[in-house]
């Protein structure tokens, strides 16, 4: 063995770093030269076929290679390591300063933006907003109302019920009876809400539609009032030109009663597709709350008077945007509700 041997495998060695691209390339070099079957371990076995006094030379030779090519691994592989980080920070990089993937936005259903429209006028007009269960008792939704059982009036709202006292309120009117038989007058509340009937679908039906309720307690209340406040509600809603009419009409729970209507917001009351060429839209019915209402609720007849009133939310809400068809309200296509 000689020291162009060695020579010859320490330049391979270099060569062969040199090329090396990764470090698992760097490790390959490693192996088939420093490794247990390496070239330079396979020389370093060969020192014990020379004579003794050759050998410490020849020892000390074959370290000098390994050290000079430990050395150039070494070297190689950090430098490969250092090129491999950096490449992987630079691709894993975060632009801190790229614009955010934009978020899909909701938008408030029509019938949440209506209400929150009424809620704005009666509040500003002194009224506050009250609740109430939607799974109702008897009592509230028609004992108290002053339709007892058996009474026909209770045809006029075909009922879903659990059980003979448990169903799902027909009307927004029960809230009436809670908050009459919790509080002492005066009372000023309105109490929008879901409500149920047993109704067939279609573009004008459904089981399920909303109400808001009007109720107004106090010593002195008169039906002047309740025209009044109707007045200024619809000419708030509808602008200032709006007409009210008063039709005579029947509930249970007032005494007299009527139906209102305001002049159409499409035609302004010239008659149009809406209005069916009337001019007039029937919003809601009202009266003057039925002393048998008020003693039941614990409100003594004789001391207090007020007024009450029902409308129906979704009527107004169909008008007010020109909804053909009922069943798009309920069927939550964001393509419709999008457009709000
Ligand atoms: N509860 C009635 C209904 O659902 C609406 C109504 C009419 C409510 C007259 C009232 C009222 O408070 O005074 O048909």
């Amino acid at each position: 063995m000689s020291d162009n041997n060695l020579k010859t495998i320490e330049t391979a060695a270099l060569e062969a770093l040199a090329a090396c691209t990764d470090s698992a390339s760097v490790e390959k070099v490693r192996v088939s030269v420093l490794g247990k079957k390496g070239e330079l371990t396979l020389v370093m076995r060969t020192m014990g076929q020379l004579p003794k006094e050759e050998r410490p030379a020849f020892g000390q030779m074959v370290n000098d290679t390994r050290r000079v090519i430990e050395n150039a691994l070494e070297e190689r592989l950090n430098a490969l390591r250092a090129a491999e980080q950096a490449a992987r920070l630079e691709a894993e990089r975060i632009d801190v300063t790229e614009p955010a993937a934009e978020i899909a936005q909701g938008s408030l259903h029509p019938l949440t933006i209506v209400q929150e429209m009424l809620e704005d006028i009666f509040i500003s007009l002194g009224f506050s907003v009250a609740d109430g269960p939607e799974v109702e008792l008897d009592h509230y939704n028609f004992e108290l109302m002053n339709i007892p059982k058996e009474h026909p009036a209770r045809d006029m709202q075909d009922s879903f019920y659990f059980s003979p006292n448990l169903l799902l309120r027909t009307h927004t009117s029960p809230v009436q009876a809670r908050y009459m038989t919790t509080h002492e007058p005066p009372i000023r509340i309105i109490c929008p809400g879901r409500v149920y009937r047993c109704d067939e679908v279609d573009a004008t039906h459904s089981p399920v539609f909303h109400q808001m309720e009007g109720l107004v307690i106090d010593k002195g209340i008169r039906m002047s009032d309740l025209k009044g406040t109707l007045d200024e509600f619809a000419k708030r809603l509808y602008g200032p030109e709006t007409k009210t009419r008063f039709r005579p009409s029947f509930f249970p729970f007032t005494e007299p009663s009527a139906e209102v209507d305001l002049t159409c917001a499409m035609c302004g009351g010239k008659g149009c597709r809406v209005c069916k060429g009337t001019g007039w839209i029937e919003v809601l019915g009202c009266g003057m709350v039925h002393p048998n209402v008020l003693r039941a609720c614990g409100i003594d007849p004789e001391v207090y008077s007020g007024f009450a009133f029902g409308l129906g939310l979704d009527r107004i809400t169909t008008i007010k945007y020109g909804i053909s068809d009922l069943r798009l309200m309920y069927e939550n296509d964001t393509r419709f509700l999008s457009q709000f």
